[in-house]
């Protein structure tokens, strides 16, 4: 480890208060992202008075923090108390609970088994477009962002009730989920708030957070008591805890449940927002992928076998998650004194990696603001520096979702896609707004001209 007069030991790149505040308050994501890309991908170091923490972009420093070195980054701290205060001990947590939680989720998401959810899923999300039916019909554009998160979360919490769930619960189970992922922003955007104030969004928090309780505690007891259905992750866990543990902690069920709701589908459902304005940005992306879509798909029901045969969707997705990654930053907090890229870091610190800001690095991307699905077709791709791309985290906490992602986006576009022309009414720059994912401030109005 370096001395203080150690040559090797560099200052990081200092954004003083008065430099780096104006500029994130009008926005944050942009901001964020254009200090990294100036800084070259060398660690920053913002200064936010009584936050400091360090932004992390440099592919290298990425697989320090995540993978090599990954016990000395945890996720503690002022970012992730507010999401822990829903979570509890669970996948999204630290320590002996995250860990007993990943090997008995690991199993329930791997390729094969999400296959298994494949067709169910593939009905719901055809069942969501009776609704979107209905607008198309009456020339009412769809709230672009609303409907992909109501769609989404119809999907996830089929995946993980099942037919336990009835529509109606179910409906009324989506906007609590809804409230608690939004309103966390503010103590996300304002970490050093003590827990004995109130702030913007603990109340409708608290109260949403209570009633997913009141939904989701019987669900699990009537899973325990009954043979599983079919493959819903609510028994499957269930029955891992079983098996691993000879008992079952239904508050552990619950945190486990709550946990991968949170990480699938608010991440999922930005994703597909994002897209209908990358579309409109871009024409010909369009067109060739309504054609992909039409020429696979033709005009009958989407089916998960048809995914394998759209490439191009494949590519297009890879695009949307590099320029717009849901997942943002990626908060860890040092245990130890440490040094990346030859910058000391003392224990305790808040440490920001920011796929937003690595995905963006000239040194890694070519014409890394524009859109171009075309830098996914070629062996270019397999060239990158591994950790240039890092939608889903990597190390050991890397997404478990990897695979149901990519069964879920494409079906959904798939299914839009096939059954209309989607025009942009309302076409404008879009600001990203930080949250427990990046969403658009500005709403995205589509009208849906059904196809024939
Ligand atoms: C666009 C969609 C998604 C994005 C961008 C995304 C992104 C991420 C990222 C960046 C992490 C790492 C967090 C960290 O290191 O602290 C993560 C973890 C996780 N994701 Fe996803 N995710 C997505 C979808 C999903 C889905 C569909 C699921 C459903 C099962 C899921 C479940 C999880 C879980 C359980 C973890 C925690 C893993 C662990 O810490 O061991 N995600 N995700």
């Amino acid at each position: 480890m370096p001395h203080a007069t150690d040559p090797s030991v560099t200052s990081p790149h200092v954004l003083p208060l008065h430099k780096a505040v104006p500029r994130l308050v009008k926005d944050p994501v942009t901001e964020l992202a254009r200090m990294g890309v100036e800084a070259r991908g060398k660690v920053v170091r913002l200064d936010l008075g009584p936050f400091r923490p360090y932004l992390i972009s440099h592919p290298d420093h990425v697989q320090q923090v995540l993978k090599t070195d990954w016990t000395n980054f945890v996720r503690e701290g002022m970012f992730w108390r507010p999401v822990q205060r829903v979570t509890g001990r669970s996948i999204l947590g630290e320590g002996d609970g995250w860990a007993s939680a990943r090997k008995i989720l690991q199993p329930l998401f791997t390729a094969r088994y999400t296959a298994s959810l494949a067709e169910d899923m593939a009905d719901i999300i055809h069942g969501c477009m009776a609704e979107l039916d209905g607008y198309a019909r009456a020339g009412r554009p769809i709230d672009g962002g609303h409907q992909m998160t109501s769609i989404v979360n119809q999907a996830v919490i089929k995946v993980l009730f099942g037919g336990r769930i009835s529509r109606e619960v179910a409906e009324r189970l989506q906007p609590e989920f809804a409230t608690c992922a939004t309103s966390i922003a503010f103590r996300l955007l304002v970490p050093f708030a003590p827990y004995s104030i109130k702030v913007p969004g603990d109340r409708a928090f608290l109260r949403s957070a209570k009633k997913i309780d009141e939904i989701v505690y019987p669900l699990i007891e009537q899973a325990r008591r009954e043979r599983p259905h079919s493959n819903e992750v609510v028994s499957a866990l269930i029955a891992a805890r079983l098996e691993q543990e000879g008992e079952v902690d239904l508050k552990q069920v619950r945190d486990d449940l709550v946990s991968i709701y949170g990480a699938a589908s608010e991440t999922t459902a930005m994703s597909l927002t994002w897209l209908w304005s990358v579309l409109h940005d871009h024409p010909e992306v369009n067109a060739r992928l309504q054609d992909e879509i039409a020429g696979v798909v033709g005009g009958g029901p989407v089916r998960p076998a048809h995914m394998e045969r759209l490439p191009y969707l494949r590519m297009v997705l890879q695009e949307l998650l590099r320029v717009h990654p849901s997942a943002w930053i990626i908060p860890r907090q040092t245990v130890a004194d440490t040094e990346i890229g030859g910058v000391r870091i003392k224990a305790g610190s808040q440490v920001l990696v920011s796929p937003y800001t690595t995905h963006r690095l000239p040194e890694f991307w070519e014409r890394p603001l524009e859109f171009d699905p075309e830098r996914w077709a070629d062996e270019r791709s397999a060239r990158r520096h591994r950790y240039a791309f890092i939608p889903f985290g990597a190390g050991p906490h890397v997404c478990l979702g990897q695979a149901l992602f990519y069964v879920e986006a494409p079906l959904v576009i798939a299914n839009v896609l096939s059954r209309y022309r989607q025009v942009l009414t309302n076409p404008q720059p879009l600001t990203p707004v930080p949250g427990a994912s990046v969403r658009p401030k500005e709403k995205l109005l589509l009208r849906l001209e059904p196809r024939r």
